[in-house]
Parts: C-alpha cells; structure tokens; sequence
C-alpha cells in the first residue's frame, strides 16, 4: 500500500486513522522522511504503544498521537497534501451508537448521497476521509471485501466513484490471510480525492506477495461500475464476451465423429472389395484431410469410404446379403467384433456414422482447429467435430462463420497435452465466441 503511495507522489503529512500500535505509520515513516506523521486512535492503551514506537523509531519529533475518536477529528488547517493510509476498524453496525448512526446519515447527505444504519465502521471511516480530505490528498485503505457486494456497501462504492476518486480495488483471498487469524477477503482501496475515475483497476490475488505495488487489475469503466449491484465479480479474470458476440455452441452444437472401434476393419481397403457402394460413406478420417481442403471440402473423390451397413441385414437383397456376410467373416477374424465399441453397438457391425455436420473442424493438433465448410456431405470419424446449426440460419451464415472461425480461432481455450497438442472437446469448442448471425454477415461483405 505504502509502495502504491510512493508511486503516486510524496505526501506532506500522513493519517493513520485507527492507527493501533502504529504499524502503517511507523513504515510511511521510514519511506517519507519529511512527512508530518499523524495517529489517530480511541483507545488509549494502543495509543501508548503507538507513541512509544514512533519514540523508539526516532521519529517522535515529527508525529503527533491523537487519543480521539477519528469520526470527529479536525484535520483541516494543514497545507499540504495528505496520505491517508491504515486498516480501519471492522466494527459492525450493532456496535455502532445510534448518535454516530445519525451522523452517518447526516454527513452522507451533506454529499447528496444515503447511508444505511447496517453499516459496519468502515463505512464511516470512508465517509469521514472522503468529506474532510481536500484535492490532491490520497490513500489506501485495507478493509474486509464485504462493501463491495451488500446494500450498506453502496455509500463507499458511491463515493468511490466521485469525492474519494476511487483507482483500484485488489481483493485477498482468505487464505493468503489479509487479517491473520480471520477467514475473511480482504480488499484494498486506493484513491486519489476529488478525481472520480472514468475507470477503475480490479485485481484478485492468492498470495499477498502479488499485490505488489497495487498497479495490476483490469480496467472497468464507471458505467458498469455505476449500474452493477455487486462488484466483486469484477476481480475475476472473465471470458469475455465482447458486445455482439455469442457463443459458438448459442448457434451450432458441436459432436465428436463417430469412432468405429477398429479403424483396420471399418475404413474400406481390400478386405471390403465387392461390398455395394450405398454402405461405402465418402468420410473424414484424418485431421489432414481437412486442414489440406482449406474453408471448403468441396471434392469426396479422395476421402476413404468407412463401412456403414444397417442393424438390419434382412433387407438387402440376397447377392448383396451375401457379400456383406462374407465381410462379417472376415472382419470378425480382423478383431472388428471383439473389440469394446463394437460390444457396445445394438449390432456389432454397425458403426452408425452421424449425419453429414455442415461444418467440420479439426480439434487436437499442434495448430489451432481447421474449420471447413462441408458441401459435400461427407461423415466424420472422430478425429474430428462436427457443427450442427440449432435453427435454420440465414444463407450465407454457415460460410461466414466458417471464415471467421480460420481467421480468429487460436489453441486457447483448448487444452495442451504433452508434446504440445492442443485438444477441444466439443464444451470446449461451444464456448468460442463468434459474432452473431447480422454480424457474421456484415463482416463477411
Ligand atoms: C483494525 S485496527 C488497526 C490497527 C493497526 N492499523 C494495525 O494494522 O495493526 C483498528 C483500530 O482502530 C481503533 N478505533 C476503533 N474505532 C475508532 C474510532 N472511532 N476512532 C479512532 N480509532 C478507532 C481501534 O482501537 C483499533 O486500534
């Protein structure tokens, strides 16, 4: 935090509200030798404990102990510029006395803005900082996480959007322990006074040792940030979906081909010769056929055939009937009987091919997946996926899409297996985004 402030700039004097023994204080102490150093604390024992370690520290010259309550401090009258820096007190509403609880209402007021009675101490200290500090004046504070999301919260997030000039929040998550001893998030404000921001830094870390000097987070603009109920979600890394844009799987459901068992016994070669051509399926049966047809797969000639014979043998006339049983025989010598998938089918031989996918891409490869219109209808095995568009699309969507997938699809999202592959599954594949159909067709004229 302390860091964070260096980085803004050099502080005439710095307030330490609620300051404890002092420790905020003691190392802006250290880190700005000339500043005025201000602590600023009800109880009187840690105010003793206070005054002694700004004694021992050598800095007792330039520090002043203030045993008060920080709700009703005067800190005007200062020239300069003030840091404000420390971990406020988590004081929750029921201790709070109602006098303090008018006041809150009255100050919030005062600044056009409404308070809640179920507000926890922090809150005030925010409202307390934000209305007595002057431009130029800046901090940070460390407080428990829960303003971000509950009703109560909304007089910080108020004000963090206008007087305080709210930067950047970075969440702690429990476990790196931001208050030891509590399981709590913690979360820590940094604001410059009187420059409301047109975007705001979140940030979510595991280890403390990567708050560094709080200047990471992604940027969300005051907008979502002014109409957004909640904000911790802000924190976490989203996919982003960008204005437009839809996800894949919202326009096509993506299927993995079919696997025939044992590649050897159902991909036609020699040991097929004679089997009628209405159950030899033109077929994708390798990545490279379709990474070497381009956007369009438009010529079947060079595909392999695969053996798709029906369930039911007793329709096919009595010279096909025994060719195909001829086949079987062989194929089951081949193992193509034996093997698990086959053992799953209703008829072992059988293999079922899907429909022909009007778009076929390739998903495990050291490249990212090749997408290839289908015109010729051809099935798949599964070494690929297939697209199959939920509703009836515009003319000219399949392609459009098709182009805008070879142009933008990367390996991410997907996930690297050794040696590099880059593997889909067909969730996976549903969750890129793509724009939607009007866009799709816009971009590709
Ligand atoms: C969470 S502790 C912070 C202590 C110190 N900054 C630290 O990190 O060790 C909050 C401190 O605020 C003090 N405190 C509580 N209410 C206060 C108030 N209204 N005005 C001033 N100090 C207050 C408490 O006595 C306590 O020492």
């Amino acid at each position: 935090m302390l860091s964070w402030a260096e980085s803004v700039g050099e502080p005439d004097r710095v307030i330490d509200p609620g300051s404890g023994s002092g420790r905020f204080l003691l190392e802006a102490g250290r880190m700005f030798p000339r500043a005025r150093l201000v602590a600023i604390e009800r109880d009187p024992l840690a105010a003793l404990t206070v005054r002694a370690n700004l004694a021992v520290s050598g800095m007792a010259d330039r520090a002043v102990v203030r045993v008060e309550n920080f709700l009703a401090s005067e800190l005007g009258g200062f020239a300069g510029r003030t840091l404000f820096v420390g971990n406020p007190p988590y004081v929750r509403h029921h201790q709070v006395p109602a006098k303090w609880k008018a006041w809150l209402k009255t100050r919030a007021r005062e600044v056009g803005l409404g308070a809640s009675a179920l507000a926890g101490l922090h809150v005030y200290f925010f409202l307390a900082i934000a209305s007595r500090a002057r431009e130029g004046d800046y901090g940070a504070l460390v407080t428990a996480s829960e303003w971000l999301d509950v009703n109560y919260g909304q007089l910080v997030r108020d004000l963090f959007l206008a007087r305080l000039g709210g930067r950047a929040i970075h969440m702690i998550e429990p476990e790196a322990q931001p208050f030891p001893g509590a399981a709590t998030t913690g979360a820590i404000t940094t604001f410059t006074i009187n420059e409301p921001p047109s975007t705001a830094r979140f940030a979510r870390v595991g280890e403390l040792s990567r708050l560094g000097k709080l200047d990471g987070g992604r940027p969300v603009g005051r907008e979502r940030l002014r109409t957004a109920w909640r904000w911790s979600h802000f924190s976490r890394t989203p996919v982003d979906i960008p204005r437009g844009y839809i996800e894949l799987g919202e326009l096509c459901r993506v299927h993995r081909g079919q696997s025939t068992g044992a590649n050897r016994v159902w991909i036609a070669g020699e040991h097929s010769a004679g089997l009628p051509d209405d159950v030899l399926v033109p077929t994708v049966t390798r990545a490279r056929e379709l990474i070497r047809a381009g956007p369009v797969l438009d010529d079947a000639a060079p595909l392999r055939r695969v053996i798709d014979l029906p369930d039911d043998l007793s329709g096919l006339d009595e010279r096909t009937r025994a060719t195909v049983e001829r086949f079987l025989a062989l194929a089951e010598q081949m193992g193509g009987r034996d093997c698990y998938t086959a053992r799953q089918r209703s008829a072992w031989w059988s293999v079922r091919l899907r429909a022909p996918a009007p778009v076929l891409a390739t998903y495990m490869a050291r490249r990212p997946p090749a997408f290839v219109l289908n015109k010729v209808g051809a099935r798949h095995l599964n070494i690929a996926h297939g697209l199959y568009p939920r509703g009836e699309l515009a003319s000219g969507v399949l392609a459009a899409l098709v182009a805008y997938l070879r142009r933008s699809a990367s390996t991410e999202g997907g996930r690297v297996y050794a040696g590099g592959l880059t593997k889909f599954e067909p969730r996976e594949m549903e969750r890129i985004p793509v724009p939607e159909p009007a866009l799709l067709l816009e971009m590709a004229t």
